[in-house]
């Protein structure tokens, strides 16, 4: 179980992270910073305004899908890697991608996380930062969505149960927030745990909680690893994650923790959830390789969830189609025996 410090009033005595502006709509929207801009700007009473209010402009209304569209050809990131884009395929939309999810700590039913997942409380959200770094210390949340500017990145999303999305996540890279953490050159991994509260969460027995996921220092230094804070330019629905989890787009979609509260530094290969719970199936690297079977299933295809009534089949690609940015970190590594 990971030992969060008391969820009381102590974020306030967390250490301050810098924090640049962002014009990210995920931060406009976020509550904090709704609530910042309430705190610090009241607004005039009626009869100390001077003039009558500007009319502004009323904008166009766009479909979510629109906007989203919008926000995606933005990132930096997706302009110096043209490949972590789908060119043809428009994201799925918000409703498909937030009502069929993974999260068992909510139930193993796809519809359990969209339906039980609102009784989780985002804030206050201390996050830990321990093992081997330069000095442990605990965070919290907003400072964390307010270190560096968020991008959004469109990437592929592939289960290892054989079915995928392309969703736009918004986020930074993982690496921004590890150089922060000062992590001593002998630190080879780093550890997610995510949240575990039996009284908001039902939890599927037999699982050894809370969740735990891991990568090679180098994998979660990549900039493809994203932090994310949001999803089609919105706050992360809970059942996706909220307020943090990381998203690795080259690997199986077990390997993203959702709702992390702390991130371990380490020497050891860590243990992971999945592989704890039946390491013939789920290896610690979990890269998408369609020539390597799933004990029970064939990897070649997936079945692609977006908003067509029928969902396609469609050829799994090596390293889910990210291999010119991922694969020299395997060079030399038999990809059967490391799955
Ligand atoms: N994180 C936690 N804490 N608990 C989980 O059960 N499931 C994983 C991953 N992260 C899981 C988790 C699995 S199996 C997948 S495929 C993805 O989350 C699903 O992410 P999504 O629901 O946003 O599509």
């Amino acid at each position: 179980m990971a030992v969060i410090c008391n969820r009381g009033n102590q974020h306030h005595a967390y250490p301050q992270i810098a924090q640049p502006r962002s014009h990210h709509p995920l931060l406009r929207d976020h509550p904090a910073a709704r609530l910042r801009a309430a705190s610090t700007n009241p607004p005039p009473l009626p009869h100390l305004r001077r003039h009558p209010r500007r009319r502004r402009p009323r904008r166009p209304h766009y479909p979510l899908s629109h906007r989203s569209a919008n926000l995606c050809v933005r990132s930096r990131a997706t302009q110096n890697h043209p490949q972590q884009v789908h060119p043809r395929r428009p994201p799925n939309p918000l409703a498909k991608a937030s009502t069929y999810n993974n999260f068992y700590e909510y139930g193993t039913d796809k519809s359990d996380p969209s339906h039980e997942a609102y009784r989780l409380q985002t804030r206050p959200w201390p996050i830990q930062i321990t093992g081997m770094v330069k000095k442990p210390q605990t965070i919290n949340i907003d400072d964390l969505i307010h270190y560096r500017p968020l991008e959004s990145r469109v990437y592929r999303h592939r289960c290892v149960e054989a079915w995928s999305m392309i969703i736009p996540w918004d986020g930074y890279s993982l690496s921004e927030f590890i150089n922060f953490c000062q992590p001593l050159p002998s630190a080879k991994y780093v550890q997610f745990f995510s949240y575990n509260n039996k009284k908001v969460m039902p939890d599927e027995p037999g699982y050894d909680w809370p969740y735990r996921e891991g990568l090679r220092m180098d994998e979660a230094m990549n900039p493809l690893t994203l932090l994310t804070f949001g999803c089609y330019g919105q706050v992360l629905p809970n059942q996706n994650g909220a307020p943090v989890r990381v998203i690795v787009p080259w690997k199986y979609g077990y390997k993203s923790a959702k709702a992390i509260v702390r991130f371990h530094f380490t020497d050891k290969e860590p243990a992971t959830t999945w592989n704890v719970a039946d390491g013939r199936e789920y290896g610690f690297y979990s890269n998408v390789n369609p020539n390597y079977d799933n004990a029970r299933w064939s990897q070649a295809h997936e079945r692609r969830l977006d908003s067509s009534t029928f969902p396609r089949n469609i050829p799994t690609q090596m390293f889910n189609g990210y291999g010119d940015q991922v694969a020299s970190l395997y060079a030399g590594m038999d990809l059967k025996k490391f799955y």
